[in-house]
């Protein structure tokens, strides 16, 4: 199998490496890819985002299968446009990945189907979000862009006046575009986080090991918002009880009312869960791989991953028996300093090898470019630094061994990640 990877990060790089282990698969090819994903696949300088540009890219290699990683281009419908030409594609069409696309979508499907999540209501009128917040008094106070917004459209206000102030950034001034005129407004849930991405074909559901995401920029959860800074897998929070509930109450509710609404989901489904002392809830949905969760999921996969794309696409997921390691895994994300905000680009990283990869540990490029054979910085998230190992513990300790060997001026990276955990 020939397989073209659509995105250019941290995960697609994880995707790519999982499928470079397949014997099903002979080439891999990725756009836009980077300087990672350049040892592993040829890429071509195609923007994700760029539906007909990638169309005319499969035309021209021809590959057996497509694979869209990125929300954006999944939300856009480039699973659609792609099999319309005739191509395999793994992901959710547009109609299901509506669920990541929407949060009103996402939270009236699960008041519908009595999916566990946060009390919300909808609003697209200033005065009529504000009336709300008075009325429920109670902080702090989610706020959440309807659409897509690089993970940076919620706000937790700690009280009424940067609830209102949320609510003004995105209805009024337009903070988010088109993807905040629209506004959900949601209970706080106190509890842990857990992630679980899960195979589905849209009839039967299969989750994968669990995992912790680590969203703030600095250590002790400190910091703004980021797409992850670093995750661990699996999550010693998530038990089997909690599991076994997952799938009863939330994993297999969501397929069956995807379906119901002639919205099949087939892909790989994110399940952002709070653990709250009522149980487990849904925080949000992606219809897509995590970034940085894939990292440290795919690492513990011993089941090809070609193959159950295939069994996804012919609808078969059920038949298939997924094997797991018992292992543990890490990722500690290395980043630019200011990242999420302002940061700069193009600095040279030293410490990698001339594949970009390291002793002791999986680098997975997220944020670089190869330029006269040396790795350049080339975003916000630059490199997860992944180790795998028999205990949560000896996985940390290889993966930020292996960070210590390897530095671009300005780097920071989190030094507790997983330490709730061990
Ligand atoms: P989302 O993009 O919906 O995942 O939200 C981003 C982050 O905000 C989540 O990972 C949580 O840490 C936090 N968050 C979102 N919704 C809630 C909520 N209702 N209660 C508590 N925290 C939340
Ligand atoms: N790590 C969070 C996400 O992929 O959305």
């Amino acid at each position: 199998m020939n397989i073209l990877i659509v995105g250019g990060g941290g995960r697609e790089h994880a995707i790519a490496a999982a499928l470079a282990k397949s014997p099903k698969v002979d080439k891999l090819y990725c756009a836009p890819g980077n300087g990672g994903i350049s040892a592993l696949a040829e890429c071509f300088p195609v923007k994700a985002t760029d539906i007909d540009g990638m169309v005319e890219l499969a035309k021209k290699v021809n590959p057996d299968y497509v694979f869209v990683a990125p929300d954006d281009p999944l939300v856009m419908g480039m699973v659609d446009r792609m099999e319309a030409e005739g191509f395999k594609t793994f992901g959710p069409r547009a109609n299901a990945a509506i669920l990541e696309g929407s949060k009103s979508f996402s939270k009236g499907l699960m008041k519908k189907y009595g999916i566990p999540t946060a009390a919300y209501e909808v609003f697209t009128d200033e005065d009529k979000a504000i009336e709300y917040i008075k009325s429920q008094n109670s902080y702090p106070a989610v706020i959440k862009a309807d659409g897509l917004a690089l993970g940076k459209g919620v706000i937790i206000a700690k009280d009424f006046e940067e609830a209102k102030a949320a609510v003004h950034s995105m209805l009024v001034d337009g903070k988010f575009g088109k993807s905040g005129s629209e506004i959900v407004i949601e209970e706080f849930m106190d509890g842990t986080e857990v992630t679980v991405l899960a195979f589905t074909d849209g009839k039967s559901v299969k989750p994968m090991i669990s995992s912790m995401d680590h969203k703030r920029a600095y250590d002790n959860d400190e910091g703004l918002n980021t797409g992850g800074m670093g995750t661990i897998a699996p999550n010693p929070l998530y038990t089997p009880e909690i599991a076994t509930e997952c799938m009863e109450k939330i994993f297999i509710p969501t397929i069956k009312a995807m379906s119901a609404e002639g919205r099949p989901f087939k892909g790989c489904l994110y399940f952002g869960l709070m653990l709250t002392s009522k149980g487990a809830k849904v925080v949000e949905y992606n219809c897509r791989f995590g970034d940085p969760e894939t990292q440290v999921v795919l690492p513990l996969l011993e089941t090809d991953l070609a193959e159950i794309m295939e069994a996804i696409t012919e609808e078969r997921l059920g038949g298939l028996d997924i094997k797991w390691s018992d292992k543990s895994c890490a990722c500690v994300v290395m980043a630019s300093g200011g990242y999420p905000e302002k940061y700069e680009t193009g600095k040279p990283i030293s410490g990698l090898d001339e594949k970009g990869q390291t002793a002791g540990a999986y680098v997975y490029h997220a944020g670089t470019k190869l330029e006269g054979g040396k790795y350049l910085t080339a975003g916000g998230r630059v490199l997860g630094i992944t180790a795998t190992g028999d205990r949560l513990e000896s996985a940390l300790d290889s993966a930020y061994k292996a960070v210590e060997g390897i530095d671009f001026e300005k780097a920071h990276y989190r030094t507790d990640i997983g330490k709730k955990a061990l």
